[in-house]
């Protein structure tokens, strides 16, 4: 023992100086954000299903949406920007870290997030490597599987003949794509269901002239959105006149509402969960 304790005391001395920080693994899921309390739920799902699946690693989270975080502060809920969650990680002593969005399209959001989070790869006495995985819909096989969860849970009410109309968010960004490419898709599964977005390509109005050109007389309409947030509750199913629902109802349609976001679906999830085992394994 006296010998052992000889032989190792001088190298554990020197091994000290250069010795690499220990590896430590952590995940943080990125989302804009939400302050309804039905939508936390599906993110303390979504956490749960996280952990399960990567068993050992710390999970943490990130709202990239300030006026969310704000609100949720002014009601004593503390969350975090992504960089701030990150900085806390590096202070925490994580090394690798695996960011997820949990969005929905590889936007502005998504870039935005991307390029922040980035910046914290490599820092000195922070942390040595990051890899982002990506949002839900990225490669074409992404939409497929996207396409059928749809397809899966549409309302069992719903009969032949009715249409089915998906609220995405869309956005000015080049991104956008994706949703007239998830239009094509989902309608050659089922040419009675179509997807619209609030600000981007295509519009309610062009959805509008389409469901009646069929002479549709009933529409289900479910968001496209990982939560049924602000835009689902108001733009889509609200009762002002602008609403998805106003707007279609007064084209004399019979309209009934879904207020299901896409990530109260386990199989949603996992797409989510599949683009994070691949950023996880980048950091080895
Ligand atoms: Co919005």
């Amino acid at each position: 023992i006296l010998l052992l304790s000889l032989v190792s005391a001088p190298s554990l001395q020197a091994g000290d100086r250069a010795k690499p920080k220990p590896v430590k693994k952590g995940i943080l899921l990125v989302t804009f954000g939400t302050s309804v309390p039905e939508a936390q739920e599906v993110f303390d799902r979504i956490d749960a299903a996280v952990k399960d699946r990567f068993k050992g690693v710390e999970v943490r989270w990130a709202f990239t949406a300030k006026m969310i975080r704000l609100k949720l502060a002014k009601e004593g809920k503390i969350t975090l920007s992504p960089s701030l969650a990150l900085a806390r990680m590096a202070e925490d002593g994580f090394t690798h870290v695996a960011v997820q969005s949990l969005h929905v399209i590889p936007g502005q959001e998504f870039h935005q997030m991307y390029e922040t989070v980035m910046r914290f790869q490599g820092m000195p006495k922070g942390i040595e490597k990051i890899a982002v995985g990506s949002p839900l819909l990225a490669a074409t096989e992404d939409l497929l599987r996207t396409a059928e969860v749809i397809l899966a849970n549409l309302p069992p009410e719903r009969k032949k003949g009715e249409a089915v109309v998906l609220m995405g968010h869309g956005t000015h960004h080049p991104a956008n794509v994706y949703y007239p490419a998830m239009n094509f898709i989902i309608q050659k599964m089922d040419p009675e269901i179509i997807l619209g977005t609030v600000e981007g390509y295509p519009e309610i109005n062009q959805i509008k002239e389409d469901l009646v050109e069929k002479k549709i007389k009933k529409v289900w309409l479910l968001p496209f959105m990982s939560v049924a947030g602000d835009h689902a509750l108001n733009d889509m199913a609200g009762e002002e006149e602008d609403s998805w629902k106003s707007i279609l109802t007064k084209a004399g349609m019979d309209c009934r509402v879904v207020l299901t976001g896409m990530a109260a679906y386990p199989r949603i999830v996992e797409i989510w969960l599949d683009h994070l085992a691949e950023a996880l394994s980048h950091l080895d």
